[in-house]
């Protein structure tokens, strides 16, 4: 595996390789978890080479406190990724992705304005830039996003038309612990406990999903929302059961096609997310 650390290296490589080669890129924060390994295996078996990059980027913290917890472990991530079979790692600084200040305002309408969204004021600009600004570098025939940031991969499809960007998006499904919970680079900062309640979050989504179509939306909504606060370790922030593509709150189950509960949980200061579809 090459390691680049500045942009006009890993472009120069990634020029050559280009010449004979589809490229796939897998972009991560690092601390890396069999979450973001599925996408590694994922677009290495639909691409010739993969690329992952690593950083934790500032523009999408909406809390400073958060960034700063946030877990840096690059080195062992140089070796899960060397082990998972990955060709490229780019572990750039923040003066190389940001040379200059990115003061770009997108606008997603509604998208945006619901859910993590609202909760985390700025956040998604902050993720349409940085991610654009790395398709940008990286120049990917396909990219690869989990389905565990659900409203993210909404976001970032949206930019991909906004831009006109030829990659292609790739997504993969929510990878779980065993006890359902979702693989998260901060599910290293719970205590013990927390950690176990947490499970609660998967087994509410999942009554929610054994309920759907035969208990009406509002009560589906309480009810799980209600099984995840009956823990003490776990505060729901938001439990919305939204239409897939416009990611707006839904009322009846025909109101749409294909429909998703999503949900964002205070654990102590951690804060986890997760998704289940129901429709
Ligand atoms: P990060 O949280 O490191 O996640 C990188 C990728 O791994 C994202 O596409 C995310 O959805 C996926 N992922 C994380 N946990 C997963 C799980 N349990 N199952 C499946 N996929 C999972 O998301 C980001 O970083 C950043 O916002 C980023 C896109 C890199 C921009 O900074």
């Amino acid at each position: 595996m090459k390691k680049y650390v500045k942009v006009a290296d890993l472009q120069s490589e990634l020029s050559e390789l280009r010449k004979d080669k589809t490229i796939g890129f897998v972009p991560t924060m690092g601390a890396l978890h069999q979450g973001h390994l599925s996408l590694i295996s994922l677009c290495r078996s639909m691409c010739d080479v993969t690329v992952a990059s690593v950083f934790v980027n500032p523009t999408q913290f909406n809390d400073k406190a958060d960034y700063q917890r946030y877990p840096r472990t690059l080195e062992k991530d140089e070796e899960i990724l060397e082990n998972a079979g990955c060709d490229v790692i780019f572990a750039p600084s923040e003066e190389e992705i940001y040379p200059e200040k990115d003061d770009r305002i997108f606008n997603f309408g509604e998208l945006d304005k619901v859910m993590e969204g609202k909760f985390r004021p700025g956040h998604f600009n902050g993720v349409a830039q940085v991610v654009s600004r790395l398709f940008d570098i990286v120049n990917p025939d396909k990219s690869f996003f989990g389905q565990k940031d659900f409203q993210q991969v909404g976001i970032i499809k949206a930019m991909v038309r906004q831009l006109k960007l030829t990659t292609e998006i790739v997504v993969a499904p929510v990878v779980r612990e065993r006890s359902g919970l979702a693989m998260s680079s901060r599910n290293m900062l719970l205590t013990e406990n927390q950690r176990i309640e947490a499970a609660k979050i998967f087994q509410a989504l999942s009554y929610a999903k054994e309920q759907a179509l035969k208990a009406s939306i509002d009560e589906i909504r309480d009810e799980a929302t209600r099984r995840i606060n009956a823990s003490p370790e776990l505060d729901v922030e938001y439990l919305e059961i939204v239409d897939a593509d416009t990611l707006q709150p839904v009322s009846e189950w025909n109101d749409s096609a294909e429909i998703f509960a999503c949900t964002a949980v205070h654990a102590g200061k951690i804060r986890l997310i997760d998704n289940i579809r129901l429709k």
